[in-house]
């Protein structure tokens, strides 16, 4: 009878135990990058096993922008990024699981569009934004296309006849953060989404404020990148004005020193983390992950 008590004792405890942990283990949202989609074992998937087999009982979302994976994969080069954005922002305050707050991790391009929900989309609150490989000054070239993809060569051809011409801008994904450096004037002007989200027209105080409510933005560079025109957008980084070649660091550039987004003020309190992996774009290893991002930041 006694021992029967004890293990009885001993489930409610264990019981409980994964209860609380289950209730506290903060949401995850996942958006994809270029080319990829929600559901693929080999990147999205294999992420999302990963996150529920380190965190126990964590609830991830992995975002698919479209009713099935192929429509996903095609919004990611032919949806514009704010009806995109938008439409996350929908889905996650209908998401009951998330009312309470979830981190972010997004890749790539998904990284400058979970920025632009941390600024644009504040309920359900954003706790720590994981930006991988993301480009937040956009990029100035796509040097390949991922696989074979006929519609990334498509919005190639777009892309050289001209970024800001207005049809494609608003239906050309990647357009819509092109930066290009010999045309700054252009690209502030007619960026309908980058240069929005980074200020660069007129200020807008709820970006600012909503941005500086994250706990932590964390940016990870890919210093081997051969498909980031230039890398250091990964860290909000860009080509001097009039310059391919030559870059400025965040810490250089007028967002940061007039402070247009909270980020010197986030920076100054610890709120910025900047990490690098020695590799190609997205070629990242669980064990970096779990080290790097999962125990320090999801956990
Ligand atoms: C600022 O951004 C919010 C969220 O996107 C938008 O609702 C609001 O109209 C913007 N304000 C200005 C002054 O543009
Ligand atoms: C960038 O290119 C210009 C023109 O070709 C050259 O003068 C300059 O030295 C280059 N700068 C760097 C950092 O490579």
């Amino acid at each position: 009878m006694k021992k029967l008590w004890n293990t009885l004792c001993l489930l409610i405890i264990v019981s409980t135990i994964y209860k609380v942990e289950s209730k506290d283990a903060t949401p995850i949202v996942l958006w994809h990058g270029m080319g990829d989609s929600c559901c693929n074992p080999l990147s999205m998937g294999s992420i999302k096993s990963l996150l529920e087999k380190q965190i126990t009982g964590v609830y991830v979302r992995s975002l698919e922008i479209g009713s099935n994976v192929i429509e996903d994969t095609e919004n990611g080069f032919l949806m514009n990024a704010n009806d995109q954005v938008d439409l996350v922002c929908k889905k996650l305050k209908s998401d009951k699981k998330l009312e309470n707050g979830y981190n972010a991790m997004g890749f790539s391009q998904g990284g400058q569009f979970l920025r632009a929900i941390a600024q644009r989309c504040p309920t359900p609150p954003m706790k720590n934004l994981i930006s991988i490989g993301g480009q937040h000054q956009g990029v100035y070239g796509i040097p390949h296309c991922p696989g074979k993809s006929s519609i990334c060569n498509y919005v190639r051809k777009m892309l050289n006849y001209g970024a800001y011409v207005s049809f494609i801008q608003n239906h050309i994904t990647q357009a819509e953060y092109w930066h290009d450096p010999l045309n700054e004037d252009e690209y502030k002007k007619y960026s309908i989404f980058l240069a929005d989200i980074n200020q660069e027209r007129k200020i807008n105080e709820s970006y600012k404020e909503n941005l500086q409510k994250l706990n932590n933005f964390v940016m990870v560079m890919f210093n081997k990148d051969t498909m980031v025109q230039p890398k250091i957008s990964e860290w909000f980084g860009f080509y001097k004005r009039g310059s391919v070649n030559e870059t400025f660091t965040l810490k250089e550039s007028d967002i940061y020193i007039q402070d247009k987004l909270g980020l010197k003020e986030m920076d100054n309190k610890g709120q910025l983390h900047f990490l690098s992996v020695e590799d190609d774009h997205l070629r990242i290893s669980d064990t970096w992950l779990i080290n790097n991002i999962i125990d320090k930041f999801l956990i």
